[in-house]
């Protein structure tokens, strides 16, 4: 029987599948402390979204695994993720304008029409793959859009990111290959920069992020070019990253059901909840941190400063006390509570943006291939201490 003392979150195994880990951890330690990252992982529902508004812990020593667990420090110049209030609130203030509800809301007609402009193609054939040849790229475009990058660059630069992300078994931390993605699209984002500042006022008068970012003043002054990369790199991260997994996701635990999966194509208006059962069940961005600031005791152990806290995000969304019976799928849910986008300050700035995507290409997907079947020895989940889902989807209809 796995032990919450087993739990690594660099191991193979946890990689491979981190839920009964999860399930001990939640059980036997809650609060559990592993010395040679220094860091302390939370693993029930109250305590991760608790800690998310104590503001005992603080974003500004990074929060991916590599920076909490590994020390990796942070990049130099401010991003709004890496920020704790009231900075925080003042970068993130920049493009929050875009992510109201209501904003995401006008983008509908758009995401849509790029949905079907790639769907359409793909129905000829019969087969294809929801990630990479779908949602992947739908997500991508858009948020490029949003940034401001060139439309014909975005894949391309969306490759960077994942070069990035890849992880070999047993690999812990980034290695050469990793961060030389990073630099090829660290180093592409800089001359886009500069283009746009050597076009002067034209360069900079619209509202995609790149212009706002240009013409921002935080802090008594503009915006150096590395905090305007660090927000760039930000943005599509987060943005093309997620939802595409998210759907994946979705689509594969429909097919594993197919009585939900009838009840969402004579109910498209169902799809919402669907997609949130997916996001709470499979959690795409299972864990990130914070650094203890000020001494903290929680279920009696004692936080010190200076040691990592984790947030299991994917361990809350299926905890028992939150949820009952929290490892089924069921789109029939209606919770209260989620910690799907996160909670507190730092909660995702792209929720509405998400949940849109999602429920467009979901919508599109079941009512152009209500019947589809999902190759199951194709479909990979991705490598990751950070990411979870699958990154290929293939089906056929
Ligand atoms: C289904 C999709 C998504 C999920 C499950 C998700 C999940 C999350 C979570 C859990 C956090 C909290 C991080 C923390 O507390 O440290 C977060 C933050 C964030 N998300 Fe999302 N996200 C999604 C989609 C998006 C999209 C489409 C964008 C595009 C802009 C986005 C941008 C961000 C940003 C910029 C932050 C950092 C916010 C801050 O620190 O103030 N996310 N997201």
């Amino acid at each position: 029987m796995i032990r919450a003392s087993d739990y690594d979150p660099f191991s193979d195994a946890v990689m491979r599948d981190p839920w009964p880990y999860y399930a001990a951890l939640r059980r036997e330690a809650p609060v559990f402390y592993l010395e040679k990252y220094d860091t302390w992982f939370l693993s029930r529902f109250e305590d991760i979204r608790a800690s998310t508004t104590n503001d005992v812990f603080s974003a500004e020593r990074g929060v991916t695994p590599e920076m909490v667990m590994l020390k990796q420090p942070p990049p130099p110049d401010p991003v709004f993720s890496m920020l704790d209030m009231p900075r925080q609130r003042d970068y993130r203030r920049i493009f929050v304008p875009r992510y109201t509800k209501r904003a995401v809301a006008k983008m509908e007609d758009s995401i849509r029409a790029r949905t079907r402009r790639l769907l359409d193609p793909l129905l000829e054939r019969g087969h294809f793959d929801v990630y990479s040849d779908l949602a992947d790229p739908v997500a991508t475009l858009t948020i490029a859009e949003l940034i401001g990058l060139p439309e014909e660059e975005a894949l391309d630069l969306r490759a960077h990111v994942a070069t990035f992300f890849a992880r070999e078994p047993g690999q812990v931390g980034t290695t050469e290959e990793n961060d030389a993605g990073r630099v090829a699209l660290m180093t592409r984002f800089a001359e886009i920069v500069i283009e746009r500042q050597q076009a002067g006022d034209a360069g900079c008068a619209g509202d995609d992020h790149l212009s706002v970012l240009l013409r921002a003043e935080i802090e008594g002054g503009k915006l150096s070019l590395p905090a305007i990369l660090a927000a760039m790199y930000t943005m599509l991260v987060t943005g093309a990253e997620v939802v595409p997994l998210s759907v994946a996701n979705t689509i594969y635990y429909l097919a594993q059901h197919p009585d939900q999966r009838a009840q969402l194509v004579a109910d498209p208006a169902l799809i919402p909840h669907a997609f949130a059962e997916s996001l709470r069940y499979d959690q795409p961005t299972n864990l990130l941190g914070r650094t203890v600031r000020d001494a903290v005791e929680i279920r009696g152990e004692t936080l010190e400063p200076g040691a990592g806290v984790m947030f299991l995000w994917a361990s809350g969304n299926r905890d028992e006390a939150e949820f009952e019976r929290a490892d089924e799928f069921d789109i029939s849910r209606r919770p209260q509570r989620s910690l799907s986008f996160g909670h507190g300050a730092h909660k995702c700035i792209g929720e509405h943006l998400g949940n849109l995507e999602g429920r467009i290409l979901l919508e599109e997907l079941l009512a152009a291939a209500p019947d589809y079947e999902v190759d199951r020895d194709g479909a990979e989940r991705v490598y990751s201490e950070f990411l979870h889902g699958y990154h290929r989807m293939p089906i056929g209809f």
